[in-house]
């Protein structure tokens, strides 16, 4: 890979749905030249800008570096087709929410890397949050992948899997718990008497303008909420409500844990399928 921020060629999108999509999005937007990448997707639907093949027989040269963006249950289907692509230049990022670079060296053995990646969606818009975890052992290689992430908003590379795991569970999953709270704070507006479109603006705005206050100022969110709240006021009525017996930070630990107890069911099927599918190197 070259020293700026470059996409290698060739890099293979293996599957570009919601995620692929998302990260293809963000480089275009941050004006990354697109060319050396081709999506493999069966059903051959256009991406902007990108050329798209329906199998790895048409997608040409054998790539430099894969992005694994598919579902993590059809890993046992698609990793013995890939596999005679991927030689020992070949780096492999892997979208698969909770399946271990072990269960991919598998079918992998010869990559020079396999990385995997925990993005979120707004990596779309260059606001991201990625997890990156492998074992590439090259440091210059592994600033340049860490790049490719920085350049769709805040990424980092993580100790361990464990790590790895508990920063998906809050900012890969979380853009889906901070929408449904935007839709219940708008549902709210709605029951006082706004529209929808001023009540869905207004809780879009609101959840907008906090995070980008204690962004750009570092305060604390105890101190946003102690600073709205005046004594015996209106908003420490509300909070009441939300700190009564820690009512929503229980909440959210039990949808993190549902999420994170699936996320080890579906790595469990990962690593089964891909046992099962990938022939035995002896
Ligand atoms: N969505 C998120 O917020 C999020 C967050 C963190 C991690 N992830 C991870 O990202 C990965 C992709 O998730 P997603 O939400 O983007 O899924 P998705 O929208 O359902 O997209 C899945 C993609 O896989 C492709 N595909 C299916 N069978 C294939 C095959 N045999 N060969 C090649 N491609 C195939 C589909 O192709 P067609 O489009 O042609 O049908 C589609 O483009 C998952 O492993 C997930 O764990 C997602």
């Amino acid at each position: 890979m070259s020293a700026i921020l470059t996409i290698p060629g060739p890099t293979w999108f293996v599957g570009c749905g919601n995620m692929g999509g998302a990260i293809l999005d963000g480089w275009r937007m941050a004006e990354l030249d697109l060319s050396p990448v081709t999506v493999i997707r069966p059903s051959g639907k256009p991406v902007d800008g990108v050329r798209v093949v329906t199998s790895f027989e048409e997608a040409g040269a054998a790539p430099t570096l894969v992005v694994l963006a598919f579902k993590p249950q059809k890993l046992g289907e698609i990793a013995p087709q890939l596999a005679s692509f991927v030689g020992t230049n070949t780096v492999i990022i892997s979208l698969l929410a909770g399946v271990e670079v072990a269960t991919l060296r598998g079918p992998f053995p010869e990559a020079m890397g396999i990385v995997r990646a925990t993005p979120n969606l707004p990596v779309a818009v260059r606001r991201g949050v990625t997890g990156l975890y492998g074992d590439v052992a090259d440091a210059e290689l592994k600033q340049q992948i860490g790049a490719l992430f920085v350049a769709l908003g805040f990424a980092m590379w993580m100790a361990d899997e464990d790590k790895l795991g508990a920063l998906g569970a809050v900012a890969g999953a979380g853009p889906a718990y901070v929408a449904r709270f935007i839709a219940a704070l708008a549902k709210a507006g709605m029951k006082r008497g706004l529209s929808e479109e001023i009540a869905s603006t207004l809780a879009l705005e609101t959840v907008l303008g906090t995070a980008w206050m204690a962004a750009s100022s570092g305060e604390s969110m105890d101190s946003i909420a102690r600073r709205v709240a005046s004594p015996k006021g209106t908003t420490e009525a509300g909070l009441d409500v939300l700190d009564r017996e820690g009512v929503l930070d229980q909440l959210v630990a039990i949808t993190i844990e549902a999420a994170a107890r699936r996320g080890s069911e579906l790595a469990q099927e990962a690593k089964s399928a891909s046992l099962a599918e990938t022939p035995r190197l002896s």
